[in-house]
């Protein structure tokens, strides 16, 4: 099947009413609201088939769908945003198709072309495009395309059969507190991910894998789990879901450090763009390993001036304070820097199109 070819459209019998959408609109939170519709494509015997856009509802499965016994399962998340003139663009879509594709192969899965990835969501946008909030503010709708395993059988192998869903789902502040700074907790006892895992590929279990670290950190009065790297427990990897930069030193000495891809963390697509636009901006950009305690020396010295946490959902947040075992230390006084706040305008002034898109990200939908 290819990207031109038909999408069967089953137009929802009663969509959500334009007045209680608006509600749902002004006040969106995440992950809490979807769309009138979804889209569904499926793989059987070698092809994908049977695309169509219909509307939001529950599914029916054999018990024995290997995805809830062998947890083949995968997910992307990226946004449509309202332009000034109306018009909806997403960031970066082609990015996310190839990410898509990465995760799909590293779980034996099989790869939707980008073609239809792209389509699938120009499809959605098409029938819900009402359900993307107004321009000039932070809220977006936020696209979640996933697919799983649906062959049945307990036989432990890669499925023959897949679906792919794309759900929409409007979108505020992923943090509650907005872009106040976070607090995080180092977990030292847990791993996100191993050289050689999953940790590169965005996978279901990495984040029930998650869960119980995530439970700790907030136990501990913290926002966010920190990952260390699986081996010494000495590297920053990444947070929750998102990527993180440290700001060393300030003003026209500023220069920035994100942990390099080790293969155990997630190749962020806001990562990657702010490493260009970073550079864009002069600051002198370094993808390398950062250890607990340079983290922590640098941030007592005041030579590690900001910290930030950097991804789809999450945009642009700060990280104000590190708890773990050995007690706790503040960066940059527990306030956004200056920094931070400059690289996030510029990102969102992309994506809302107030600023010029010099690398060709925003994409028409
Ligand atoms: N790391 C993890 C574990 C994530 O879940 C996410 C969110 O997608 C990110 C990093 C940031 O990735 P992106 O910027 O592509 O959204
Ligand atoms: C995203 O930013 O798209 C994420 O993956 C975060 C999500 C797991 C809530």
């Amino acid at each position: 099947m290819t990207a031109a070819a038909q999408f069967t459209r089953v137009p929802h019998p009663a969509p959500l009413a334009a007045q209680r959408r608006q509600e749902v609109l002004a006040q969106p939170g995440f992950g809490r609201h979807f769309t009138d519709h979804m889209v569904s494509i499926d793989y059987a015997g070698g092809t994908w088939t049977n695309a169509r856009v219909e509307p939001y509802g529950p599914l029916a499965l054999d018990p024995a769908t290997m995805v809830f016994h062998y947890g083949q399962a995968i997910f992307e998340g990226l946004k449509a945003y309202r332009q000034g003139d109306g018009s909806v663009s997403c960031f970066r879509i082609d990015a996310n198709a190839a990410r898509f594709r990465r995760s799909a192969r590293r779980m034996a899965m099989a790869e939707l072309p980008d073609e239809l990835f792209i389509e699938s969501v120009r499809q959605l946008l098409e029938v819900d495009r009402d359900w993307v909030p107004a321009a000039g503010g932070e809220e977006s709708l936020y696209l979640r395309p996933f697919m799983f395993a649906t062959e049945a059988g307990l036989g432990v192998k890669p499925a023959a059969a897949y679906k792919y869903l794309l759900l929409g789902s409007p979108a505020g502040a992923y943090f509650p507190r907005g872009v106040k700074p976070v607090r995080v907790w180092l977990s030292t006892e847990y791993v996100r991910a191993a050289p050689g895992g999953t940790g590169e590929a965005k996978v279901a279990g990495n984040y029930a894998a998650s869960l119980l670290a995530q439970a700790e950190a907030s136990a501990k009065g913290c926002d966010q789990v920190v990952w260390l790297d699986a081996c010494e427990r000495r590297y920053v990897e990444e947070m929750g879901t998102n990527n993180l930069f440290f700001v060393f030193g300030s003003g026209s000495e500023a220069r920035l450090v994100t942990p390099e891809l080790s293969g155990s963390l997630l190749p962020g697509i806001t990562r990657d763009s702010l490493l260009t636009l970073a550079a864009d901006s002069g600051f002198p950009v370094e993808e390398r390993k950062i250890s607990v305690e340079e983290w922590r020396k640098g941030a007592e010295s005041g030579e590690i001036t900001e910290v930030f946490a950097c991804g789809t959902a999450a945009v642009i947040t700060p990280v104000g304070w590190v708890r773990s075992g050995d007690g706790e230390f503040t960066i940059g006084g527990g306030e956004p820097g200056v920094v931070t706040m400059a690289l996030r305008d510029t990102l969102t002034g992309i994506q809302r199109g107030t600023f010029a898109d010099k690398h060709g990200w925003m994409r028409p939908m």
